[in-house]
């Protein structure tokens, strides 16, 4: 398996005429901020808009370096990264660090001072997604409700599933906790992401301590994707959506199994916000 397994959705660092362009200004660093959740949250979206910026540099692909890498070595790490010159900032993004157990202490022993930007997006609608995601790739895949109860008759929500557990968010959080000032962490909503993006990516400039320049003008809402897409995207003068697999359609799951889920999350998602300080109102 390639060690960065996201697909690629756009290719950067090439001159628009396509032919790679050899960069050998400035030196490569250990990230200074990392989108590290949650998966299906938003966070491609959020890394091709912060993009945009002149002063952020990013690997295109997810590195996934605290989770299945991390025996590779920081050096390892250090080379994915692309150059950058003084106060350029090096950016990732691996969602799975969110949930990894031992993500915090590691990501902590290379530079504690990290920022750590959290998308995070209604636990019920995120499952989904994830759902909706695994079942492009294996289309024989059972349905959602009968995955998301441990017993269906009982309607006890199975918290193995990894559709399900990735939303707890409070509980993720509270082992990051342990390693990290509440102050390191920045929460976007995901939903906002998509209702206002120019808002979120200002708000996310403010807390890497960049000029905000990513703005308004840089968005156009795409009635067909159904989602905001970039006019001007790094390394491209065309506009540009994000690819498939971003803003795919759900499939229609039962009232009463949403319900459920909602009810489920609910205790979590009001201990989160109590954690985070943000009150995102997804119920
Ligand atoms: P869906 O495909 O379920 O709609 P991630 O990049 O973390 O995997 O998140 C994928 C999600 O990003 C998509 O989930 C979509 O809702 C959301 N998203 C937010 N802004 C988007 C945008 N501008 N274009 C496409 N998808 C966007």
């Amino acid at each position: 398996m390639s060690a960065l397994s996201e697909p690629v959705e756009s290719e950067h660092g090439g001159g628009e005429s396509g032919i790679p362009v050899s960069n050998t200004y400035g030196s490569k660093k250990f990230p200074q901020a990392i989108i590290i959740g949650v998966k299906k949250g938003g966070t491609r979206a959020l890394l091709e808009f912060l993009r945009v910026h002149p002063d952020v540099r990013a690997v295109g692909a997810e590195p996934h370096f605290f989770d299945r890498y991390y025996h590779k070595g920081l050096e390892w790490y250090r080379n994915l990264m692309p150059r950058t010159l003084d106060g350029q900032i090096t950016m990732e993004k691996t969602p799975s660090y969110f949930v990894t157990k031992e993500a915090p202490s590691r990501l902590c022993a290379m530079n504690c001072d990290t920022k750590l930007i959290v998308v995070v997006r209604d636990p019920v609608t995120r499952a989904v997604s994830d759902y909706t995601q695994t079942r492009t790739k294996s289309p024989g895949l059972q349905s959602f409700q009968t995955l998301v109860f441990k017993n269906s008759s009982l309607g006890v929500i199975d918290t193995l599933w990894s559709a399900v557990r990735i939303g707890m968010y409070a509980q993720h959080l509270e082992n990051w906790l342990q390693h990290f000032p509440l102050s390191s962490f920045m929460f976007v909503s995901g939903e906002r992401l998509v209702s206002d993006p120019a808002g979120e990516v200002g708000r996310v400039q403010d807390f890497l301590g960049l000029k905000r320049i990513v703005s308004d003008k840089h968005f156009y809402f795409n009635q067909t994707k159904g989602f905001p897409c970039l006019k001007k995207p790094e390394g491209s003068s065309r506009p540009r959506c994000l690819g498939k697999s971003k803003g795919r359609t759900h499939p229609h799951i039962p009232a009463d199994v949403l319900q459920k889920l909602r009810e489920f999350y609910r205790p979590f998602n009001n201990k989160f916000y109590q954690m985070s300080g943000h009150d995102f109102s997804w119920d």
